[in-house]
């Protein structure tokens, strides 16, 4: 595998943010890299990262086929798009290419109008072998793939290693590989696919632990169809119960797919990377009057916050408001648990039942802390009706973004501090997006500004909030926005810390 520096060509395909010297990206760019797991490329087209290089993967009649995921058209992100007989179609303006990386349709040509030559994405070797698929981003391999006769005949056994980013030198990285002595200590938890225990974790920090939200990678990339897509989930546990994680997940078929891979991929034994609980809906300790309003799914963190007014003896009403009482969830639990006189159930489906907004809100008491949690358009409603009681202090956490009729908002000049790249944002488009474009990878889970996983600094340029998720006084601060929804002003230039 080792090949010396100076036997490296020049040449200029390096991903744009490179953490690899020239000379060692060059080499290993040479040889034959696993990427994925054949069942993680079925019906859709899969990004991952190979030496700093956006690939996407799809499935096509011939075998699966790599190439850099970067759409020649717009820069988009090509696996956001489908493949559609064969073809990866770009998400972004329908631009098809074939398994030859040729573009081969472009929605607003006439048919059998010629296509630009140029328009062909990079594509690179790609087999599938071992039931993993493998990548050379080299026109030519420096090696042969790696053979291992003993998983052909099924003498040998498979182990499969979780996926994480280590952030070394190539050099490092391959010292790594090859000193064997320390696998049985440091990954005694990652070779073999054991479930992790979940560390015991500590919410009672003070008053305000209660609703914490645990960042949740549903499926690891290694565990079969389902992607790894990060959501956030209300804790639901009480708060003494510290050694597990509680939550509810709501099968939503029209949603972005989260939900289905944890209905669908999620069993008994699956393991699931997770992240540290945080709470961005804090329950306020005051003498005022405390409401909680939880409109359907929306009851998760409400009836953690319940428990724990209950326990504290702190007086409260509780108003859960539901399409009908089948589909009401936790419903026995709320009926019956120790709080259940202060629970007042409402139904659509029910007249007598039906939860009426504007009653409800006149009859709020004035300094009122009314915490809300539900649907967007529950939550709307709601915040809508509470404009005419400014004595209300309203707490709310969103599961979906309200539709807020926003425009696509005008083009504006992205600057990087970190590694001096300047961008053009076009109007119609997030900052996220033409970041994961050019390669460069943020932490997102909603991508609707409700979540706060995307907040990034900012250190100059002003800012259009288009969240649900900062305070006010966050927005006036000036240094910070959620990259998924909010833009610089127009054709002005936004400078952030990356
Ligand atoms: S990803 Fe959730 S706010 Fe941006």
């Amino acid at each position: 595998m080792f090949v010396s520096a100076k036997n490296t060509q020049p040449q200029d395909d390096l991903p744009l943010h490179c953490s690899f010297a020239r000379s060692d990206w060059v080499i290993l760019a040479g040889f034959w890299h696993p990427v994925a797991t054949s069942g993680e490329v079925a019906d859709a087209p899969v990004r991952v990262h190979l030496l700093d290089m956006p690939v996407v993967l799809f499935r096509t009649r011939d075998g699966v086929k790599a190439a850099k995921d970067v759409c020649m058209h717009r820069g988009g992100q090509l696996s956001l798009g489908s493949v559609c007989d064969g073809l990866l179609v770009c998400g972004f303006h329908g631009f098809e290419y074939n398994g030859e990386g040729t573009c081969v349709g472009i929605p607003a040509l006439a048919k059998g109008s010629p296509i630009p030559k140029k328009l062909r994405p990079r594509n690179f070797q790609c087999r599938e072998r071992y039931g993993l698929i493998w990548v050379c981003l080299a026109d030519q391999a420096r090696a042969e793939m790696p053979g291992w006769p003993q998983i052909e005949d099924g003498s040998g056994t498979v182990i499969r290693i979780p996926s994480y980013e280590i952030k070394a030198s190539a050099g490092r990285r391959v010292e790594n590989y090859n000193d064997i002595a320390h696998v049985p200590f440091l990954h005694r938890n990652s070779f073999g696919w054991p479930p992790t225990d979940i560390a015991p974790y500590d919410v009672i920090s003070g008053d305000n632990t209660l609703s914490f939200k645990v960042d949740i990678l549903e499926q690891t990339r290694y565990s079969g169809e389902f992607g790894g897509q990060l959501r956030q989930y209300s804790l639901l546990n009480n708060e003494r119960e510290t050694d597990r994680y509680v939550i509810s997940v709501l099968r939503e078929e029209a949603g972005r797919g989260g939900s289905r891979s944890m209905h669908g991929g999620v069993a008994e034994g699956s393991a699931l990377r997770i992240g540290a609980p945080r709470n961005a809906f804090p329950l306020e300790e005051s003498a005022a009057p405390v409401v909680l309003l939880a409109g359907g799914i929306g009851v998760t963190p409400i009836l953690a916050m319940a428990r724990s007014l209950n326990a504290r003896g702190k007086p409260f009403e509780f108003h859960f408001a539901t399409r009908s009482a089948a589909r009401t969830p936790f419903l026995a639990e709320v009926l019956s648990g120790p709080f259940k006189e202060r629970v007042r159930l409402y139904h659509d489906d029910n007249p007598a039942m039906r939860f009426d907004i504007g009653r409800f809100v006149d009859r709020l008491a004035a300094g009122t802390h009314l915490y809300l949690c539900g649907p967007g358009g529950f939550m709307a409603a709601v915040s809508e009706a509470l404009a005419a009681r400014p004595d209300i202090v309203l707490h709310r956490e969103y599961f979906t973004a309200p539709d807020s009729g926003q425009d696509a908002g005008e083009p504006f000049t992205l600057a990087l501090a970190q590694s001096g790249t300047e961008l053009v944002v076009a109007a119609g488009q997030s900052i996220l997006e033409v970041l994961q474009a050019h390669g460069i990878d943020c932490a997102t889970s909603c991508e609707e500004g409700i979540c706060g996983t995307c907040l990034t600094r900012v250190l100059a340029g002003e800012i259009e909030h288009r969240d649900h998720f900062l305070s006010a006084g966050e927005r006036a601060s000036g240094d910070r926005m959620l990259i998924c929804v909010s833009r610089g002003k127009a054709n002005a230039r936004l400078v952030l810390d990356l």
